[in-house]
C-alpha cells in the first residue's frame, strides 16, 4: 500500500469502510441514506468505481474486494472527489451476500473483469456459476440488473450460457446475446490491459426476474 492509500484508509475507513465478518446484517438504508444501492464485486483499484459514483450521485455503490491497496486507493479517490455514495467492503463477496445482506435489498450488481482462472482445473473457482447466481438472485430486487464484463472470450461464453440457463435471470437483449457496452461503464484497469493484448470485451446485462 502506498503512503497515500494508507492515509486514506486511516482517515476514511472508520466511516466508509466495513469488514466482511459475516456476523451482522447491514442496514443499507442507513449506510446510504435511502439511496438505491448497487453492489460492485471486485473493484480492483477502484478508478472505474469512483468515476461511476461521481457520474451518478443518486446511486450508492457498495464496493467489495479483498485487495487492500485497492481499498485504500478507492477511499482516497472518494475522499479527494467528495464522493459520499461509496462504501468499501473488505473480504469475500459471497460471505457478504450470504450472511450480511437481506433478501431483495440490492438494486443492481456489477462484476467487471472477474478473475478468469484460465486453467481448466481452476474453472470451478470462477465467480459466475449457477450456485453464485442463485444466491445473488435472492439479494437482488426483482427487475434489478446484473452487469458483467470480461475480455476472456471463453469466460464470456460461459457467462452467457449459465446466465441464459438460470431460471432467476433473463437477458435484457432481445436477441439473447451480449449487450452493447453501456455508456455508464468506464474503461477499467484490467480492461485496458486486455485491450492492449488485442482482447475483445463483452458486456452482459441480465435482469433478475
Ligand atoms: C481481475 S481483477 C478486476 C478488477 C477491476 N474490476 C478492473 O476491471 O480493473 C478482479 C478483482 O476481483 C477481486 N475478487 C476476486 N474474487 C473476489 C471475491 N470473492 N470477493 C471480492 N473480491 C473478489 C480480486 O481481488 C480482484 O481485485
Amino acid at each position: 500500500m502506498t503512503a497515500g492509500q494508507a492515509e486514506a484508509m486511516l482517515k476514511r475507513w472508520p466511516d466508509w469502510g466495513l469488514d466482511i465478518d459475516g456476523k451482522r446484517v447491514l442496514d443499507l438504508d442507513e449506510m446510504f441514506g435511502g439511496l438505491p444501492v448497487v453492489l460492485e464485486i471486485g473493484f480492483g483499484m477502484g478508478e472505474a468505481t469512483a468515476q461511476m459514483a461521481a457520474a451518478d450521485p443518486g446511486t450508492g455503490i457498495l464496493a467489495v474486494d479483498v485487495h487492500t491497496p485497492g481499498q485504500g486507493n478507492l477511499l482516497g479517490l472518494a475522499d479527494r472527489n467528495g464522493l459520499t455514495n461509496v462504501r468499501v467492503a473488505n473480504g469475500d463477496a459471497i460471505i457478504l451476500l450470504r450472511e450480511m445482506l437481506v433478501g431483495d435489498s440490492l438494486d443492481g450488481c456489477r462484476v467487471y473483469f472477474p478473475d478468469p482462472w484460465l486453467k481448466a482445473r481452476h474453472h470451478k473457482r470462477r465467480l459466475i456459476q449457477p450456485e453464485f447466481l442463485g444466491l445473488l438472485a435472492t439479494r437482488l430486487k426483482p427487475g434489478a440488473v446484473l452487469h458483467c464484463a470480461t475480455d476472456w472470450e471463453e469466460y464470456a461464453e460461459q457467462m452467457l450460457e449459465v446466465l441464459t440457463a438460470h431460471p432467476d435471470f433473463e437477458n435484457t437483449q432481445a436477441d439473447g446475446g451480449y449487450a452493447p457496452r453501456p455508456g455508464f461503464r468506464p474503461l477499467t484497469r484490467f480492461e485496458g490491459q486486455g485491450l492492449d493484448k488485442g482482447h475483445v470485451v463483452h458486456d452482459l446485462l441480465f435482469r433478475r426476474k
